[in-house]
């Protein structure tokens, strides 16, 4: 069977300079990879590739053994895969229950209205916490909740693949944790996750594999657990200094 996703020799950057100098990953389908990597490494540059924000200079992507390099950020949705960039990734001014009926209405344009309740009532059981904020406007809620709104919009559109960039930036340690706990629910449901995390206790906890990329460069590409365990992990960023850093 095809990988869920696959990246080889894959080179992009910005205005002619490449940023990203030949990555290659191989997901398996239900599985989970975290990024990690020091600021300016190119991880956000990297989730851009994938989902179709930005062309490649050379390589190739494919989803689910489909080459996708030619397919532009809808067609790549259409195709299964969801995103939730780092910022922006709600309406502030629109309420919860309207973010996430866009989330739907975004793939699912001429489907059933009971359909759409069937999938917010599975999704709201990923989220316990938003489900009385319904009627909130997004732009009030706690920037956990709101990261939260964010994800369950994405997963509206019923992906097999979730795409997230750094779900923890900014928040504080418990709702991260709070917010870790919905991810791993999400994992529980067979959904592929390719994940960016600073914090890298929590991130590389979500996931069976991790990535370290250094430089626009996979550095180091293990499972999780080991990962947290390598001294390698420590010297990369922060000389021999002892235990594996909340935030790298
Ligand atoms: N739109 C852009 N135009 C030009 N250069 C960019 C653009 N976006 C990012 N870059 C550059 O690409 C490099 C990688 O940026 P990227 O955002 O991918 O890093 P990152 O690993 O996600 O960093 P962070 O941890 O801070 O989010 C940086 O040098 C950045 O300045
Ligand atoms: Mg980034």
């Amino acid at each position: 069977m095809s990988a869920a996703l696959s990246l080889q020799r894959l080179h992009a950057g910005y205005a002619g300079k490449d940023i990203l100098h030949g990555v290659d990953i191989e997901l398996e389908a239900g599985g989970a990879l975290t990024v990690v990597g020091p600021n300016g490494s190119g991880k956000s540059t990297l989730l851009k590739a994938v989902v179709g924000l930005l062309p490649l200079s050379r390589g190739s992507i494919a989803l689910s053994g489909k080459p996708v390099e030619a397919l532009n950020a809808l067609a790549r949705s259409r195709l299964g895969l969801a995103y939730v960039p780092q910022e922006r990734n709600v309406f502030a001014n629109l309420t919860v229950g309207d973010n996430l009926r866009l989330g739907w209405e975004f793939l699912h344009p001429r489907m059933e209205i009971s359909a759409r309740r069937d999938r917010l009532d599975y999704v709201l059981q990923l989220f316990p916490e938003i489900r009385d904020r319904l009627a909130a406007s997004a732009g009030l809620l706690s920037g956990g909740q709101r990261q939260m709104v964010a994800i369950a919009s994405a997963l509206m559109q019923t992906p097999s693949l979730l795409v997230l960039d750094e779900p923890s930036a900014g928040l504080s340690p418990r709702n991260a944790a709070l917010l870790f706990e919905s991810i791993a629910r999400i994992r529980a449901t067979g959904i592929t996750l390719l994940m960016i995390e600073q914090n890298v206790k929590l991130g590389l906890a979500a996931a069976d594999h991790g990535l370290v990329l250094v430089a626009g460069q996979v550095r180091l590409l293990a499972p999780a657990q080991e990962l947290l365990a390598d001294d390698r992990l420590h010297r990369l960023y922060l000389g021999t200094q002892p235990g594996v850093p909340e935030t790298l």
